[in-house]
């Protein structure tokens, strides 16, 4: 083999640059070029490809985002879109692709892969949400700012004698505001997989109230309560003053943390290894801390795991009000 090419898609996230660097150092050390491909699948069918090398892989290690940059192309369903990316591939030699992204990208990388081109997936979401992988890359540094974040308005709230309600992203997946609550000891909780209903959240919230405790922080998924109404509800149920905050965005941003960097780098010189023995329609994952190649085929049919056993626990000892 002796040209590869590389491309992020789906929403960016912290470390997805370090999958890229990794990609082409292990390239590079067994003497293949790697072509970076702009704006992903889009890049792909419009031949947006430039040479990328060991200098600038070390350029972009700390850095946020990606910066091949990304973007959402549903058209890369259809075959005849795909038909235009593999014609543009194999006009520049281009053998095989690495695709860091989430599942959404996948399904792409696998039509690809039957189309003949070998594709290789990398996890590359926030969101912690592909269930073959323990944990994906830009998880990590995605939780600390949450962490940061609701300290930071913990300070305020516990000044004021205040209650806070904070949305936190996830897309359906609620690890973000899971492990969030456990670091910061959110005391109320609702994660997508277990969701509580405003009344439940209300009732909680008086508990303290009448108990005088000092400050609450409430944490939600995003996409399942509107957080300002929800704010207005605990006023009324509590007495707290109670502010939201939607973190948004900055939950998306910012330089790599270590275990971002190190699974993206070590899962990107995986697929590379796989690549060269001539596979393809593979998914890099990391399980009981290890990594694995699946087919995506079976990676996209996991069954997702039961977590509302362990969310009870956790919601238990958080909601405890000392006397
Ligand atoms: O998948 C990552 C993610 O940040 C989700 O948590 C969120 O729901 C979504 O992307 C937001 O997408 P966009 O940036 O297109 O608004």
């Amino acid at each position: 083999m002796k040209r590869i090419g590389v491309l992020t898609s789906g929403g960016d996230a912290p470390g997805m640059n370090n999958a890229i660097a990794g990609v082409v150092k292990a390239a590079e050390a067994q003497g293949i070029e790697v072509y970076g491909v702009r704006d992903g699948y889009k890049g792909l069918i419009n031949g947006w490809f430039e040479k990328l090398d060991s200098k600038f892989a070390l350029e972009i290690i700390s850095k946020g985002g990606t910066v091949l940059g990304s973007a959402r192309l549903p058209e890369f369903k259809e075959e005849s879109v795909r038909q235009k990316a593999v014609d543009q591939l194999k006009a520049h030699d281009i053998e095989a692709l690495v695709v860091i992204g989430g599942d959404g990208s996948y399904m792409g990388a696998q039509r690809l892969t039957e189309m003949g081109i070998n594709c290789i997936g990398l996890p590359g979401t926030i969101d912690n949400d592909i269930v073959s992988s323990d944990y994906t890359i830009g998880f990590d540094t995605a939780l600390n700012t949450v962490i940061e974040s609701v300290e930071k308005v913990r300070d305020t709230m516990q000044s004021h004698n205040r209650a806070a309600v904070i949305e936190v992203m996830g897309n359906g997946c609620g690890d973000l505001v899971t492990y969030a609550a456990i670091a910061t000891q959110a005391e109320i909780f609702s994660p997508s997989e277990s969701k509580l209903t405003v009344e439940q959240i209300c009732e909680q919230a008086k508990k303290f109230a009448e108990a005088n405790h000092r400050s609450l922080i409430i944490l939600i998924s995003e996409k399942q309560l509107d957080a300002n109404e929800l704010a207005k509800k605990v006023e009324e149920a509590s007495g707290y003053v109670t502010r939201a905050t939607i973190l948004g965005h900055v939950q998306r941003g910012g330089r790599p943390s270590g275990m971002d960097r190190y699974l993206a780098f070590t899962a990107a010189i995986y697929a590379v290894e796989k690549l060269i023995e001539g596979k393809g329609g593979l998914y890099i994952g990391l399980s009981e801390n290890k990594l694995v190649a699946r087919d995506i085929e079976s990676t996209l049919n996991m069954p997702k795991p039961d977590k509302t056993e362990f969310i009870e626990k956790i919601r238990l000892l958080n909601a405890k009000i000392s006397k």
